[in-house]
């Protein structure tokens, strides 16, 4: 068989196969997804439908960094439908090419705090951000710090290809390296916990324990779920049972 058809059917069955496992809405369009390239590890898909159906109902605010070919964007479109605010952001300034109704694309670095704070201001409070730019650590921390305070408080901050972390030398990366983003993260999980602290506590935990509710970490991808939290109260609830002394059922 020729190369260029034999390449082709088996995209065709691959497709075929995503489609008929796609146990969610997201899977189903990601494997059914044609025209503008998209770029993602298939397992994202059922992780995002999983964190975003809750906010399909509403008018999203979805910020993307790392536009690249489009298909990621089409994909959001799909799945929040035309009320959703699309913000594209990219280096590439031929990135403009996929601005269209409700959907904006930015021109500028990832790293540059200025140019995020000012997206931020014109684009109001996030419901999802999702980092998919450069991969670079010093650039997804300063992602993080910068734009983690203007997602919404029940929000959710998304970081993709944390694969980077373990690639050397491409990022230098390396498994429980210094520096990595996923060695920052892991440190993170420290704050998270901060209520519980007992040695060197502060009184009042970090800002990230008070807008954190969870971690969720997957291959190469983590979710952070906000919610307001207050000091967890542990709070036993029901009764110390007592025993009684029953007489023993009788034999019948
Ligand atoms: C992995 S691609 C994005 C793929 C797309 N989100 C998708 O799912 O199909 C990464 C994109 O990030 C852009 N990029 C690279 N470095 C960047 C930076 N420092 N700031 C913003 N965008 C950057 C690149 O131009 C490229 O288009």
């Amino acid at each position: 068989m020729h190369r260029g058809v034999r390449s082709r059917t088996l995209k065709g069955l691959r497709r075929l196969r995503a489609m008929w496992n796609a146990g969610s809405d997201m899977e189903m369009l990601a494997a059914k997804h044609r025209g503008h390239v998209m770029n993602k590890w298939s397992h994202y898909f059922a992780i995002y439908d999983r964190h975003f159906a809750r906010l399909r109902a509403g008018a999203v605010t979805l910020v993307e960094i790392g536009v690249a070919g489009g298909g990621s964007l089409d994909l959001w479109r799909q799945y929040f439908g035309p009320r959703a605010q699309l913000i594209g952001i990219d280096t590439n300034p031929e990135c403009r090419r996929f601005e269209a109704p409700n959907t904006r694309i930015f021109i500028g670095r990832q790293e540059d705090v200025d140019f995020l704070e000012r997206v931020a201001a014109e684009v109001g409070p996030i419901d999802i951000l999702i980092d998919d730019g450069s991969h670079r650590f010093a650039d997804q921390l300063v992602t993080f710090r910068t734009l983690f305070p203007r997602i919404k408080a029940d929000g959710l901050y998304c970081c993709e290809d944390l694969c980077s972390s373990y690639w050397e030398p491409e990022y230098g990366g390396g498994v429980g390296k210094a520096g990595t983003y996923v060695e920052f993260l892991k440190g993170l999980i420290d704050e998270l916990n901060a209520w519980f602290w007992r040695d060197g506590v502060d009184k009042e935990p970090a800002a990230f324990a008070r807008a954190a509710h969870g971690m969720h970490f997957y291959p190469a991808l983590i979710i952070i779920e906000k919610r307001a939290m207050a000091a967890p109260i542990l709070n036993p609830v029901g009764h110390t049972a007592k025993l009684e002394s029953r007489p023993a059922p009788m034999d019948s």
